[in-house]
């Protein structure tokens, strides 16, 4: 509730002084120096591209990130959707939240512990981790134990809030790479799909520079990066 109610203050308060969030650039977040397991293919690695996405921005991220290391891709999905109405969605992943609630996945990932990066991308809903991507970590983490994973995120302007922290929270064993957050549409003033454009293609050069930050620091990202450009 306190999260809901401080991005519903923000979201006013933002309105009043200029009509939309202010947070227009995006931000890589470095996170505490993680140490994954060793890679499960060395010399061919294997990438997993989950995310979840309601007005389609993540999906239009996730395909970017899959476009530059390939890998499978994988569009989290509940069993029972949520409504399409926004105000209706808010009050529900407010409700489940606050109940501690992990809605069930319609998706079942195959040998999920044949991937060596997992790269996690995500919405912010009431300033934190989505309720869906919660119950992805929570469902796989035995396998996710070790494993490299990498979160991206858009937001309509007001950042990640306790997201990165609640990776951990979910899936104590993950390792949690540096991410990256980009600004997707605003649902609530009925701005939804936005990474189209000039859009696009600035998000498109932030994922690079992203993918390549992260491969000056993991072989198994460069390895990635290489083999694809390959094929
Ligand atoms: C239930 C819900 C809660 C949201 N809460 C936040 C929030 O706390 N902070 C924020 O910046 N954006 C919030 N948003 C806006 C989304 O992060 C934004 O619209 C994003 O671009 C949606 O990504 P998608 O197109 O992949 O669904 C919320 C959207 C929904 C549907």
């Amino acid at each position: 509730m306190f999260a809901s109610m401080r991005f519903i203050l923000l979201f006013v308060s933002a309105i009043g002084l200029m009509g939309c969030p202010s947070t227009e650039k995006s931000q890589a977040v470095q996170n505490m120096n993680p140490s994954p397991n060793p890679p499960v293919n060395a010399d061919n690695p294997k990438a997993l591209i989950v995310y979840l996405s309601r007005t389609k921005n993540t999906e239009a991220l996730a395909k970017m990130v899959q476009e530059q290391v390939g890998g499978d891709l994988v569009a989290l999905a509940l069993q029972t959707p949520y409504p399409k109405n926004y105000q209706a969605i808010v009050r529900q992943v407010d409700q489940e939240n606050q109940d501690g609630y992990l809605p069930p996945l319609k998706n079942q990932i195959a040998d999920i512990g044949q991937y060596d990066v997992i790269f996690v991308g995500f919405p912010t809903w009431d300033m934190q981790l989505p309720p869906p991507i919660k119950s992805f970590l929570n469902q796989y983490q035995a396998d996710l134990n070790g494993k490299m994973i990498v979160p991206f995120n858009n937001n309509a302007g007001y950042g990640m809030g306790q997201s990165l922290a609640q990776f951990n929270q979910y899936c104590r064993g993950c390792q949690i790479m540096q991410s990256i957050e980009l600004r997707g549409g605003i649902e609530r003033d009925g701005i939804l799909f936005v990474m189209k454009g000039e859009r696009a293609n600035q998000a498109k050069n932030e994922i690079a520079q992203w993918l390549q930050d992260l491969s000056a620091n993991y072989s198994v990202v460069q390895q990635l990066l290489q083999n694809h450009a390959k094929n």
